[in-house]
């Protein structure tokens, strides 16, 4: 298990990178099937990433990464079959499905992994894929999917929009035959990356980025350069530590425009927000104030993802916030280790009370996701004294190297120590002289 160390407390400041999106990088790997050779730059180098790249291989096609930039070869794709351990691995792994159908008529997948942040069912990709034309079976936990023939175009109505959903849809129709009309398409800056890489290799979709897609099926897709969008979550981790340890922060490469209501909600906080040449400055006051209402909602609303790395710095803010969470049943777990911090947190169903304090104490506390994981770091940051975060494998498999990052803004943080966590914060105090 991997663990954090962090004395915190300190004021972070200087420059630090935006990664390339997470979510915009998974399924542009899983559209890469779709053929020919795809040159992806900017691509995060992530235990995910890594996990689409396996999958990758595995189907048959070349993948090679060097540094930041992934080259897929998918002229030839063998095979159509994903095992289960690699399904498991992480939530994306559904979106081959679209992917491999669409290739190569048969896809044979298990369900996917991922984050536990409540039930995470698939049927609105099921529909999706039923609807282009595919037959589906289950057998011994296997999902059959086949089709004969190339997929055939649909309207597909999505009752709600579903970001995974919505791109297996787009990947499936991309060369199936005929036009697809997709209504209540997830609007995601994500989705449109997504749409723009399909149609530099040769697709045709119009409307991304808005609630109904159309896409007109071509026959096969060709070579096509990409760069990945900078990832707006990851940005909004830099904000929210930079608002729990009352700092000044830029964050290079960071597109404002993806993040209008992560920025607003900030600036409610009394952040205050300046975009210079290519990043975007944070100066956060001594004390945040509190955000009465937030309700998560699918883009552009208030993004789920970032509902923890919100609640830890409104734990230091002046007065009571309240989160409403509506996008997943099961986002509040990580309030708990919050707490161990000394956060005055409660939760119940999908709303949660946070009273703010004047600080938070350093304590033992563990990951119990992605996102939740990144706010106990926000938060160790800006609390007195020293943290030790264990499970950070959830955090690595959506950030670069946070311990990088904020070490490269000032923070005492002592990154990857694979020890016991009591072992961690001895070799960190002798380190740092705490
Ligand atoms: C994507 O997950 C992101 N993951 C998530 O980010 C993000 O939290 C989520 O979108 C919402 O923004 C990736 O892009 C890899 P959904 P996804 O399908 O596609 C229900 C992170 O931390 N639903 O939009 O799985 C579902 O249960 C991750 O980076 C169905 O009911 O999200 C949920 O309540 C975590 N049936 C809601 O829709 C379905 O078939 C939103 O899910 C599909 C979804």
């Amino acid at each position: 298990m991997g663990t954090l160390v962090i004395d915190g407390g300190n004021k972070l400041h200087g420059a630090v990178s935006v990664q390339g999106a997470k979510n915009g990088a998974l399924p542009v790997l899983a559209a890469s099937v779709l053929g020919g050779r795809s040159v992806i730059h900017n691509c995060p180098r992530l235990a995910d990433t890594g996990s689409s790249v396996e999958i990758l291989r595995m189907l048959g096609c070349e993948a090679e990464r060097d540094g930041e930039t992934v080259t897929v070869d998918a002229s030839r794709v063998p095979r159509c079959d994903i095992p289960p351990e690699l399904m498991r691995r992480m939530r994306s792994s559904v979106i081959f499905l679209g992917a491999v159908l669409a290739r190569c008529g048969r896809a044979v997948v298990s369900a996917p992994g991922g984050c536990e942040l409540g039930p995470r069912p698939i049927d609105l990709h099921l529909k999706a894929m039923r609807l282009l034309g595919a037959d589906i079976s289950e057998s011994r936990g296997l999902m059959i999917c086949e089709c004969a023939g190339r997929l055939k175009g649909a309207e597909i109505v999505l009752p709600y929009p579903s970001v995974g959903a919505t791109e297996n849809a787009v990947i499936a129709a991309s060369t199936a035959k005929g036009r697809t009309v997709l209504v209540g398409a997830a609007r995601e800056p994500e989705i449109t990356e997504l749409a723009e890489f399909i149609n530099a290799k040769g697709g045709r979709i119009s409307g991304a980025g808005g609630e109904v897609v159309v896409i007109d099926g071509v026959e096969a897709l060709g070579d096509c350069e990409h760069t990945c969008i900078p990832d707006r979550i990851a940005a909004a981790t830099f904000i929210a530590a930079a608002a729990a340890t009352g700092s000044e922060l830029t964050l290079r490469g960071a597109e404002p425009e993806h993040m209008t209501a992560v920025i607003s909600a900030f600036s409610e906080a009394g952040c205050r927000f300046r975009e210079s040449g290519g990043g975007l400055t944070v100066t956060a006051p001594e004390r945040l104030k509190a955000v009465r209402f937030v309700r998560t909602a699918p883009y552009p609303g208030f993004p789920t993802d970032a509902q923890p790395l919100l609640a830890a710095a409104l734990a230091f803010a002046d007065g009571v916030s309240v989160i409403n969470e509506t996008v997943f049943g099961g986002r509040f777990r990580y309030l708990r280790e919050l707490a161990k911090l000394g956060a005055d947190v409660k939760y119940d169903g999908s709303l949660a009370v946070i009273r703010g304090k004047p600080f938070l104490t350093g304590a033992e506390a563990a990951c119990t996701d992605l996102r939740g994981g990144a706010a106990l770091v926000a938060a160790a940051l800006g609390a007195k004294g020293v943290s030790v975060i264990s499970g950070t494998e959830h955090i690595d498999r959506g950030y670069e190297s946070v311990e990088a990052a904020f070490a490269a803004a000032g923070a005492k943080i002592y990154g990857n120590v694979k020890n016991e966590t009591a072992h961690a914060g001895d070799r960190f105090r002798e380190a740092s002289g705490v």
